[in-house]
């Protein structure tokens, strides 16, 4: 079976993370997001892959060649320019052969798709939505259903008072070719907004697929800090590549570690990173490969891409700091703070409340404090 995942938003609640790298390619345990949903669908039997990509596209092309790694094939098509989600799948259509997986390149989830597909044939349905229960469905696509499972209403985004069931699209589908019939080509044209209000009007059959499978939508700041603790408590399987070296502390290659530094885990070190005299690094943290992280920091529910550096004493919660960027001494990162690719700080800054540093940001000492 093939399957078609939509890569090519832009990943703008991710910013500054996206700005040079694709949503899908963000590091999640220092692998691309989207190297584990391929390896995931291939674990699932599917044996073809297109992606559709738009922004960064070869960031993909890259990373991820013809698929074999994977043991798949891979097709990586480019839009000529966004066409929105069914747009984007009407564009390559004429590499569709039966009823194809859809997925959002942004959601992490470990549904079980050979049980989805078996309803989709059960119900002689055209179009299938996984569907998830969310706490609060306007940031989603709320889908309605009657006592058969067959979707009665869809609504993107809808306001609170529109608001009927907690029940939203969870970015899985299971589309019969068919249906693009309704889609124009060359165009912008969403599924959410467009293919499948139509659909509600012709009649062909729409049912929804309610799941209680882990899912989350990584596309924001909170979530993907959310995610990788997720990960690592165990509550969905993400066959990330450390080995254990202390109870739930893991590394990916040679790291150093003071003796004197104190690792309360879940933590991920990646290869060749290190850590000096008299931290305190406490999970959920990630460190990806080649960071450093100076005399008696205090990390708690940070993740560092690549190459980072923090400077001595750096006090480190709840936030993201990108590739290769420093972080000079005494300095405060916490609160769901962001800082993009090559940043450089002087001592002393304090960056808290949600604050984000596009990349290659310079600041002094003491530039930002409270
Ligand atoms: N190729 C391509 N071209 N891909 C696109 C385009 C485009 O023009 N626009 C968006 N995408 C991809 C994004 O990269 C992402 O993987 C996916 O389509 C969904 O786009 P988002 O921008 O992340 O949408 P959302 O999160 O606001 O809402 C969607 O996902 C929710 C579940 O997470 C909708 O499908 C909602 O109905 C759904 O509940
Ligand atoms: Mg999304």
């Amino acid at each position: 079976m093939k399957a078609v995942i939509l890569v090519g938003g832009l990943g703008t609640r991710l910013r500054p993370l996206t700005c040079n790298t694709p949503k899908p390619m963000i590091p999640l345990l220092n692998q691309p997001f989207i190297e584990w949903m391929l390896q995931r669908l291939h674990d699932e039997g599917v044996s073809e892959v297109i992606l559709a990509v738009q922004y960064l596209a070869d960031r993909f092309r890259t990373t991820l060649g013809d698929g074999s790694q994977f043991n798949l094939k891979l097709h990586i098509v480019e839009e000529p320019e966004p066409r929105g989600t069914a747009g984007a799948v009407k564009n390559i259509e004429q590499l569709l052969d039966g009823p194809t997986f859809v997925l959002n390149g942004d959601v992490m989830t470990d549904l079980n798709l050979q049980e989805m597909l078996a309803f989709h044939h059960d119900k002689r349905s055209k179009v299938t939505i996984a569907l998830t229960a969310v706490d609060d469905p306007t940031q989603f696509g709320l889908v309605e259903m009657n006592g058969d499972q067959r979707v009665q209403r869809f609504l993107e985004k809808p306001r609170m008072e529109e608001v009927t069931t907690n029940l939203i699209n969870a970015g899985t589908y299971i589309i019969e070719p068919e249906v693009f019939r309704y889609v124009p080509p060359n165009q912008f044209y969403m599924f959410e907004r467009g293919l499948f209000p139509v659909l509600l009007q012709t009649g062909d059959p729409m049912y929804g697929f309610p799941s209680r499978a882990y899912w989350t939508d990584i596309g924001k700041p909170q979530t993907y800090i959310d995610v990788h603790h997720d990960i690592l408590i165990g509550k969905v399987r993400y066959g990330f590549r450390g080995t254990q070296i202390a109870d739930r502390v893991w590394s990916e290659g040679e790291v150093t570690i003071h003796p004197s530094a104190q690792i309360v885990g879940p933590v991920v070190l990646g290869a060749g990173s290190m850590i000096g005299r008299g931290c305190r690094i406490i999970g959920p943290t990630v460190l990806g490969p080649r960071c450093q992280i100076g005399a008696d920091c205090n990390l708690e529910g940070g993740i560092l891409w690549e190459g980072s550096q923090l400077g001595e004493g750096v006090t480190l919660r709840h936030s993201v700091v990108g590739r290769n960027s420093s972080i000079g001494a005494n300095s405060l990162i916490a609160e769901g703070a962001i800082i993009g690719d090559e940043c450089i700080l002087g001592p002393e800054n304090r960056l808290e409340r949600g604050i984000r540093l596009w990349p290659g940001t310079l600041l002094g000492e003491r530039a930002i404090s409270f």
